[in-house]
């Protein structure tokens, strides 16, 4: 029998890396895409360590240009199916609502959503022709609950949610299926585009970023192991009972989920607001 085919993409570090090795090791024939090939060393070291190099076909890949995806089409072209699809690249934008530039919201979105779109848009006819396929795009417990500071990354993963959503009930019926999977904190490099927030002396809410700044810096000791989501997404990617739609993991996560849902929004803000004073 032949081998199952994933597509990755973000795979230069962080949950990406670690997913393309976690489905190698489940024997998926795994393309790992990146958008700058140069960053390829960390992934060739860990998959030469899991004896998966043989399973691991590394493509250039940015979500965010035309010509880059089509370059990937073509590529696929020459596979017989695509069996997975893990939309997994991402970055955070940091800053408050009010200084933001619409700009970098643009710049968020144009990332963690519209490049989410594109890439899926791309894969479904292969996943069509075929009459199955899974669907896995790394959301965020930012997709569930808002946060001060991070309205745009928020923003970015609820308009996933939403899309996913649909997405799932559109291509059901062709035998594909569409899942969530919401991390809370974990230790990957996505932070250091947080922590850079350019902090503007003069800016009223200089205070407040400081002290989310320290309360981010505080809980990283509670940051969970990037595996654990890896795991994950390859269990989900494998399992044979029909899966579900939302995977939320991570320290606290179905807990805060849990109190979203039971309690009125002003008391969750309200704890909020006290933990970042
Ligand atoms: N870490 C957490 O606590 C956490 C929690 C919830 C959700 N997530 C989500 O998990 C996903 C992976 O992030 P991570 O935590 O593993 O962080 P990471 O280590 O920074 O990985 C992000 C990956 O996305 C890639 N990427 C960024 N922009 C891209 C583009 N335009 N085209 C292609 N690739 C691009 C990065 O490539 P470069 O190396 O070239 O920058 C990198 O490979 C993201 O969607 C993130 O929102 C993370």
């Amino acid at each position: 029998m032949s081998r199952k085919t994933a597509i990755v993409t973000g795979s230069s570090s962080g949950f990406g890396l670690l997913c393309v090795i976690e489905l190698a090791v489940k024997g998926y024939q795994v393309i790992a895409t990146m958008r700058n090939l140069n960053k390829s060393a960390p992934l060739l070291a860990m998959a030469k360590d899991q004896n998966v190099s043989d399973l691991i076909d590394i493509q250039p890949l940015d979500v965010t240009l035309t010509e880059s995806i089509l370059e990937l089409k073509n590529y696929l072209t020459r596979i017989s199916s695509i069996d997975v699809l893990v939309n997994n690249a991402g970055l955070a934008v940091g800053g408050f609502s009010e200084e933001l530039s619409v700009e970098a919201y643009r710049k968020q979105f144009e990332t963690n959503f519209f490049g989410v779109i594109a890439v899926t848009q791309m894969v479904l006819p292969f996943m069509r022709a075929n009459g199955q396929g899974r669907i896995i795009n790394i959301s965020s417990i930012s997709g569930r609950m808002g946060f001060p500071g991070l309205s745009a990354y928020t923003s970015s993963k609820f308009a996933l949610e939403g899309f996913s959503e649909s997405l799932r009930l559109e291509v059901k019926p062709f035998g594909i299926d569409v899942m969530l999977v919401e991390p809370g904190s974990y230790e990957t490099n996505i932070w250091s585009s947080i922590e850079t927030i350019n902090n503007d002396q003069e800016s009223p809410y200089l205070p407040y970023m400081t002290a989310l700044l320290n309360e981010i810096e505080s809980r990283k000791a509670e940051h969970g192991d990037p595996q654990d989501v890896a795991k994950l997404v390859a269990q989900i990617a494998a399992q044979t009972k029909s899966p579900d739609l939302r995977y939320p993991i991570g320290k606290g996560v179905k807990k805060n989920l849990f109190l979203k849902n039971m309690l009125p929004w002003k008391m969750i803000e309200r704890v909020i607001l006290k933990q970042i004073k």
